[in-house]
């Protein structure tokens, strides 16, 4: 596991976003597994005008995103599709169709599960995936539990997940309550995994995800486990983990 301590948050997304470049300079028809929420924006800021300026060509890449809320449509402004078109997509020259995001208006949701794991195997498996952390350490959906779930499923969303996304719907009903998410299994079968994390409220989550035992409470554990593993941080969000003397 590589961990690059960053100063701040556009530190960490200048870096991050240079990973990813890397990548799809080395591999042009590189499958990257992507993510949502606040923490990548800044990296698909600067991959968008590396795209603009001519230094980055994603004409041959596919992507395969982590989740979505179930009963939204791509239109929505609060479905995860919407939010890679405006925040990624739109502004780099990907092939839309060559973009996947579970189908969050599936009716049968064991069968969009099923498809959406056999778009991943038809795209030969994910070559980086990108992840962010929730305050709990879980990834995608999957939040703790039991159990760590293998392939994509149908979560029902913890009134926790609901209440912290509820600020960017107009009201905590609006909020979905189920969602389609990769499994860890999928997350694990990445080539290579790119987690990261900013800010103070990660800091105990980074700390048991890294440092912790492997446990299915704290789902992003189970990456200790995978051979190739780089973690950019922010200091905000390594406080714990410098505190600890582990870093
Ligand atoms: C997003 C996702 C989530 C987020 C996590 C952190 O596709 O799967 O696990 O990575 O909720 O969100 P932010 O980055 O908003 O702190």
């Amino acid at each position: 596991m590589l961990i690059y301590a960053v100063k701040d948050y556009e530190e960490l997304s200048r870096k991050a976003a240079n990973i990813i470049a890397a990548q799809v300079i080395l591999k042009p028809t590189t499958v990257l597994g992507l993510a949502t929420g606040s923490t990548p924006v800044g990296a698909y800021q600067n991959l968008a005008e590396a795209c603009t300026k001519g230094d980055l060509d994603f004409s041959q890449v596919s992507s395969a995103n982590l989740d979505e809320y179930k009963g939204l449509s791509g239109d929505h402004d609060q479905s995860y599709r919407y939010f890679m078109n405006t925040n990624l997509f739109d502004h780099i020259n990907i092939r839309k169709e060559c973009t996947h995001v579970p189908n969050g208006l599936a009716e049968d949701a064991e069968a969009e599960c099923a498809r959406y794991d056999a778009v991943i195997e038809s795209l030969g498996g994910v070559d980086l995936q990108l992840l962010g952390i929730g305050g709990n350490g879980y990834i995608g959906f999957n939040e703790p539990n039991d159990i760590f779930k293998k392939g994509t499923h149908c979560v029902t969303l913890t009134q926790e997940t609901r209440e912290a996304n509820a600020r960017f719907f107009e009201t905590l009903d609006d909020v979905p309550t189920h969602a389609f998410t990769m499994g860890v299994g999928n997350i694990m079968a990445a080539k290579k995994v790119l987690l990261l994390a900013s800010g103070a409220g990660k800091a105990q989550a980074l700390y048991d995800s890294l440092f912790g035992p492997i446990d299915p409470k704290v789902p992003a554990s189970i990456l200790q486990l995978h051979p190739d593993v780089i973690i950019v941080a922010d200091e905000a969000a390594l406080t714990l983990i410098r505190e600890k003397g582990l870093l």
